[in-house]
């Protein structure tokens, strides 16, 4: 019986383009054997990857740490950081790799072209994201921040500025059309750039569709992970039969039940090894 389930594994499943990419950076320095290397934050929500990161000898620092590095590689992940960061690691003479996503450093580029064509900038997002922090250190203090209708309302702004918009790239796209255009009816001189990535979007929508032809679907993802959990439950409105696992270990279906397909799918920080195991193994737990 077993070799007849059918297991379809989502192309979308785990680690998007621009994490992914800053992950085999830092795989790349460990290789290239040029030592000690920084990563400036956890290069990914994922504790298992950065405790091999760490076993390998990479560090994770913040940004008040800088100042006490003086040699070596720091790697900037792929939330990218502001300007003056850069500045920052360039007095400290270290070798910097830029592992921001080219879909957050296109946003740093029109930011910073925008205010210096006078524009103000104003991010829709979430303040305290590091991937905002980041946008915002590449416009002058006039920048602004918000992500609820209140917070767009509460803006006192002179009546001739000009104005730009931007996202964060992981925000709702309806959301942020809805905020743009409650802001426009204000009659300012406005231009408007939808830097929402389609990653997260995408994955939801290739899951779902997934789901809906499975008997079992496998959402794999840390128990914290917000992403992994929205994922799950978008499959379980079209599988009721949807597990969410860790690990393979975690995955223990209720026997008598005939599954004759199953499909897999996982959070933005799973890293690859772990949905291949699954993908390997799990018809011997059918
Ligand atoms: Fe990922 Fe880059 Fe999009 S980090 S979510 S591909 S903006």
């Amino acid at each position: 019986m077993e070799d007849k389930i059918q297991v379809i594994v989502a192309k979308t499943a785990g680690f998007c383009f621009g994490v992914e990419r800053a992950v085999n950076q830092v795989y790349q320095q460990i290789e290239s054997g040029v030592r000690p290397i920084y990563t400036l934050g956890p290069i990914i929500h994922n504790e298992e990857v950065v405790k091999d990161l760490e076993q390998k000898g990479v560090r994770v620092i913040s940004r008040e740490e800088i100042r006490d590095i003086h040699e070596g590689t720091v790697i900037i992940r792929s939330h990218g950081v502001g300007r003056q960061v850069y500045e920052e690691l360039e007095k400290q003479g270290v070798h910097i790799v830029d592992a921001t996503c080219p879909f957050v450093k296109k946003i740093h580029h029109i930011v910073e072209e925008q205010n210096r064509a006078g524009r103000r900038i104003i991010i829709i997002g979430d303040s305290t994201h590091p991937e905002v922090e980041g946008i915002r250190g590449w416009a002058d203090n006039r920048t602004l921040t918000a992500k609820t209708e209140e917070e767009i309302d509460s803006f006192v702004l002179k009546k001739d500025e000009k104005i730009c918009f931007v996202a964060q790239t992981t925000f709702n796209y309806k959301k942020f059309k809805y905020l743009v255009e409650k802001f426009s009816k204000k009659g300012y001189d406005i231009i408007v750039f939808n830097s929402i990535c389609s990653a997260t979007e995408e994955r939801q929508k290739e899951a779902e569709r997934i789901a809906s032809q499975v008997d079992a679907m496998i959402v794999i993802g840390g128990k914290s992970s917000s992403n992994t959990r929205k994922l799950y439950e978008i499959c379980k409105m079209q599988c009721g039969n949807t597990h969410f696992i860790q690990t393979l270990d975690d995955l223990q279906p209720e026997s008598g039940n005939s599954v004759r397909s199953v499909g897999i799918t996982a959070g933005a920080s799973t890293p690859k090894n772990i949905i291949e195991e699954v993908h390997t193994n799990v018809r011997t737990k059918f």
